[in-house]
């Protein structure tokens, strides 16, 4: 048997990781600016986190959902203490696509509705409601397409008003920060506008914290720095650095009921206890303060860099766009100098999404690194003209 196709593949070969680095089989170090799409929040291997998960599969690894764990309580405790989100209750699931799935499952039930409004660019996973809010037709099934969707520019609240008119809409859902779609974000005046439209319309408004959240823009959520109070807020990603689990945390006016949701696996004795070590560590190290200083020194060395045209994102989620596609600066990147980055779905711009715990020494080696291939290019494209 074979794998089925569908990623294409950078020939190398990771087996082993700590900290920003990770190694391939010939003991090779990468820095690792990209974090495996956004995951690895505290960092590969730290010690915290690999104990508490030794420790956690000698006790147990998994039961049910149909008894008591107290590792989910402590989870919620936890996180709605550090995250200053105290007035939501958690539901626990396993990747992302699943919490916004839950998310808007539950908007509806609550509503009564069936009509979301997502964004433009939208990148909210590939179940059959999440896939069907993500502005990408390649990968929506005919399936996916009963859903009904209505997409509009990010900052244009008057469109938003006029599609709230017809009173049939149950949800919007809004990333932080845009992921895939390249690093927009609505401005917080936009932001305040939609909480105080959904609030007058009944409609409930779906932060997508997935990537753009567990302290990745300098605060525990982006949603954050616009001063707004969403119904629901899903993450993933950095919520287990590594180990699957999602999360929904709902507002505590929507009230649950037996059966509401579920699942099988999620909110398992080991994606707790991996959490839990996550918060520890982000707590304990004071990441986001981190994410906050390495920002702005990354902001200072890159203007060095003449053709960059653009940054965008925040705190450790940026994207720096360049006159040209970057396909081969990647690629330069990692066979070259040893160091992962991330695309999007604009071929200009080069994604940065690097573990919380980067350092200011770790970007200046980016920096040097990039400049040596732009000169490479620059050279390549002076020959060829
Ligand atoms: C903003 C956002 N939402 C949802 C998802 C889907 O998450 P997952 O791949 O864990 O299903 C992603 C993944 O990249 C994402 O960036």
């Amino acid at each position: 048997m074979e794998l089925f196709d569908v990623y294409p593949l950078y020939d190398v070969t990771p087996v082993k990781a700590k900290g920003c680095y990770v190694y391939d089989e010939n003991d090779k170090k990468y820095l690792d600016l990209y974090g495996g799409h956004g995951v690895i929040s505290i960092g590969h291997g730290h010690e915290t986190y690999v104990t508490a998960l030794c420790e956690q599969i000698q006790k147990m690894g998994f039961y049910s959902n149909s008894v008591k764990n107290p590792l989910q309580e402590a989870l919620a405790l936890k996180l709605g203490k550090l995250s200053q989100c105290e007035n939501y209750n958690l539901f626990l699931c396993n990747s992302g696509a699943e919490a916004n799935e839950n998310a808007l499952k539950l908007a509806s039930f609550e509503t009564g509705k069936r009509k979301v409004i997502a964004f433009d660019r939208a990148f909210h996973g590939r179940t059959s409601a999440a896939v069907s809010v993500t502005d990408n037709p390649k990968i929506n099934a005919p399936l996916n397409q009963q859903h009904q969707v209505v997409f509009l520019p990010l900052n244009d609240i008057e469109k938003v008003d006029m599609a709230l008119a017809g009173n049939d809409i149950a949800a919007v859902i809004i990333e932080g920060i845009q992921g895939v779609g390249g690093l927009d974000q609505g401005t917080s005046e936009f932001f305040k506008a939609l909480e105080e439209r959904c609030n007058q319309h009944g409609v409930l408004l779906i932060l997508d914290e997935i990537q753009s959240g567990y302290g990745r823009s300098g605060k525990f959520f982006s949603f954050q720095h616009h001063g707004i109070q969403p119904d629901i807020i899903t993450m993933a990603k950095g919520m287990g650095n590594g180990f699957p689990i999602g999360g929904v945390l709902i507002s505590n006016e929507i009230k649950a009921s037996y059966g509401l949701l579920g699942t099988t696996f999620g909110g398992n004795h080991l994606a707790c206890a991996a959490a839990l070590a996550v918060l520890d560590v982000m707590e304990k190290e004071d990441l986001m303060k981190n994410v906050t200083k390495v920002n702005a020194h990354f902001m200072k060395r890159i203007q060095e860099i003449e053709t960059v045209t653009l940054i965008k994102g925040r705190g450790l989620m940026l994207g720096v766009s360049f006159a040209y596609n970057v396909s081969e600066m990647r690629k330069k990147l990692i066979f070259e100098e040893q160091i992962f980055t991330g695309g999007s779905s604009d071929p200009n711009l080069l994604r940065i999404l690097p573990p919380l715990c980067v350092t200011a020494e770790q970007i200046d080696n980016f920096i040097d690194a990039l400049k040596r291939v732009l000169e490479k290019i620059e050279n390549k494209k002076e020959q060829l003209n």
